[in-house]
């Protein structure tokens, strides 16, 4: 339960003994914090119910609930508005209850349910640059969301492994090395070797094969014919192809490791082929598929459609499969193997369309129960200063790799004065660095709505001071080096000696209605801003407040509980972002 569900409890009860029904009793956060911690605005629909004025009713619940010595103020402000707010005794015991678990910090509403979150989506054989990070970082702090919200998550990269980037690579490498036994009729998987392919090789290969197609028609062909080879399993390309898998995943996991983003399936469009004559037969069945111009299509328009909704594609005429194909089998795999609650899908918002076409014809196709949700999360661009999407200096795209290594640079130089990081060995000093730059551009980024295009700036991501990882996981060390100067002091109550204990407290009690609300609009931006709100209140209580060389010793053992509280909720917040924090920098 969170705080405003037990005190919605409390008020309706008291709702009740007035006389007037429970249901009016909803509590809600206190829109002006300055007058009151929480109100209640029930009044007013009970003033249409009982033909009553809103402040008599408001008026028998607060003479009720002020009995109640939970409540430091109850009371009705015109014209019938109830205002409420703990007592500081109240407030220190139910953040106790946070603090010894009684309370959870992110509420349980997930019942095992499986959700499948797919995110990530590279396309192998193509190099990761700062178009992946999005991805990688939302769809991350949503699954970990979900799962810490009593949801059996499972996040899959969905990995584009089986379209014409791949066809382009492997006719680019036939055009190169047409003696490779691989492009041989007579390949035999079982006794011609495939020749070790590196990263370096497909970096290159990718962008020289891409460029090639648009000038060189036969080259095109070609790689089309590749693609089609492939997806009908032609031995020779297969086995090139596994090779190809290897060298990226390998490539793909460096990366993500740096970032603390984590596959459960490293699934790809390729592990779909197998599910793609069931989606056809399920379509044929049921009189929703049709041949258009040698193509197979799924008629989607429906009357009340405000916008266009084009067919989707199923069948290219030379049989091959499309984007489309892989999502809708993907789908029957999902279902099969996990009967998800929800499927969510972490993927630029540029590609609604697609996902408005594909679960329209699932839900026509009845690929998934009525009750599974199905939604797209699409998310915005990452533009440079100019406001147009991120480019390097020399106008190209960076590459996922160089700009992890700019971000951790920059936070050397952003800690060379720190006498902790000067007194490491240059290694250690790196690993710290680095945890500091991946918190600040994963910080960055989420503390935007999703939805929202940013810029991306190194300088303020890095700032000691705003909305920014590096001041989180400074105030994380600053309550470390506090606790360690306190020494060994043993667990104690929470309690509120002064206006910034009691807002810490109550910012620290609300922390599971913003995880919450952070579900629900499946926003991580939430859960950044309660962080940093967390962590501004805490810098005041640590400027204005001795801890610990508090002389008294009761306030300093509630003073450092709180210390401690802070710290686990603050990182319970980093972990559900995927933000390592350190210990001291
Ligand atoms: N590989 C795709 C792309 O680069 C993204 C995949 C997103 N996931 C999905 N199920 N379609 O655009």
């Amino acid at each position: 339960m969170t705080i405003t569900d037990t005190l919605t409890a409390i008020v309706s009860e008291a709702f009740e003994a007035c006389g007037y029904d429970r249901s009016l009793g909803v509590v809600t956060l206190s829109d002006r914090l300055d007058l009151c911690q929480f109100q209640c605005n029930g009044a007013f629909g009970g003033a249409k119910l009982y033909h009553k004025a809103p402040a008599k009713i408001a008026g028998d619940v607060a003479d009720k609930l002020s009995k109640n010595p939970l409540f430091e103020k109850a009371e009705v402000a015109m014209p019938g508005f109830l205002n409420l707010t703990l007592a500081d005794d109240a407030l220190a015991s139910l953040a106790d209850e946070l603090q010894n678990g009684v309370r959870p910090l992110i509420e349980q509403v997930g019942g095992g349910k499986n959700v499948v979150v797919d995110y990530g989506g590279p396309n192998v054989a193509k190099p990761l640059h700062i178009g992946h990070l999005r991805p990688a970082i939302i769809g991350e702090a949503i699954k970990r969301l979900v799962a810490a919200s009593g949801y059996h998550a499972i996040g899959d990269i969905h990995l584009g492994d089986w379209g014409l980037q791949i066809g382009l690579v492997i006719a680019e490498l036939c055009s190169r090395h047409p003696d490779w036994a691989c492009f041989a009729d007579s390949f035999d998987p079982d006794k011609d070797a495939i020749p070790a392919l590196t990263v370096e090789l497909l970096q290159e290969i990718y962008p020289f094969a891409s460029a090639r197609s648009k000038e060189d028609a036969e080259f095109k062909a070609a790689a089309m014919k590749a693609t089609f080879d492939l997806q009908n399993g032609k031995p020779g390309y297969l086995a090139l192809w596994n090779e190809i898998l290897r060298v990226s995943v390998a490539d793909l996991k460096q990366n993500y490791d740096k970032l603390s983003v984590h596959f459960e399936l490293w699934y790809g469009e390729s592990d779909a082929e197998k599910y793609v004559g069931e989606l056809l037969d399920t379509l044929k069945n049921q009189s929703l598929l049709h041949e258009s111009n040698g193509a197979q299509i799924v008629d989607l328009a429906e009357d009340s459609d405000t916008a266009p909704m084009p067919p989707i594609l199923i069948k290219k005429a030379d049989g091959s499969s499309l984007y489309a194909t892989t999502d809708l089998a993907t789908i029957i795999q999902r279902q099969r193997d996990f009967q998800p609650d929800k499927i969510w899908y972490v993927v630029d918002k540029r590609q609604s369309l697609h996902f408005d076409q594909v679960f329209r014809c699932a839900r026509k196709a009845g690929l998934v129960p009525a009750s599974t949700d199905l939604q797209h999360l699409g998310f915005g661009t990452i533009n440079g200063a100019d406001g147009k999407p991120f480019k390097t200096r020399d106008g190209g795209v960076m590459q996922l790799s160089t700009l992890l290594e700019t971000v951790t640079d920059a936070a050397m130089d952003k800690l060379k004065t720190s006498d902790y990081l000067n007194s490491l060995s240059e290694a250690d000093k790196r690993a710290v660095a680095e945890k500091v730059g991946m918190a600040a551009i994963k910080f960055g980024d989420l503390i935007n709505h999703r939805a929202k295009d940013y810029i991306f700036d190194m300088d303020k991501f890095l700032s000691f001071e705003g909305k920014t990882g590096t001041y989180l996981l400074y105030t994380v060390t600053r309550i470390n080096s506090v606790l360690k100067k306190a020494g060994d002091i043993s667990p104690a109550p929470l309690a509120v000696y002064s206006d910034v204990e009691r807002e810490l407290l109550l910012a620290l009690l609300l922390t599971p209605e913003a995880f919450g609300k952070a579900l629900a609009e499946q926003a991580p931006n939430l859960i950044c801003e309660n962080a940093y709100h967390i962590a501004s209140i805490f810098s005041r209580f640590y400027h204005d407040h001795k801890i610990a060389s508090e002389p008294d010793a009761a306030k300093k053992a509630a003073r450092i509980a709180l210390c401690r509280l802070t710290r686990q909720v603050l990182l319970a917040h980093l972990d559900i972002l995927g933000i390592e924090a350190v210990d001291n920098m």
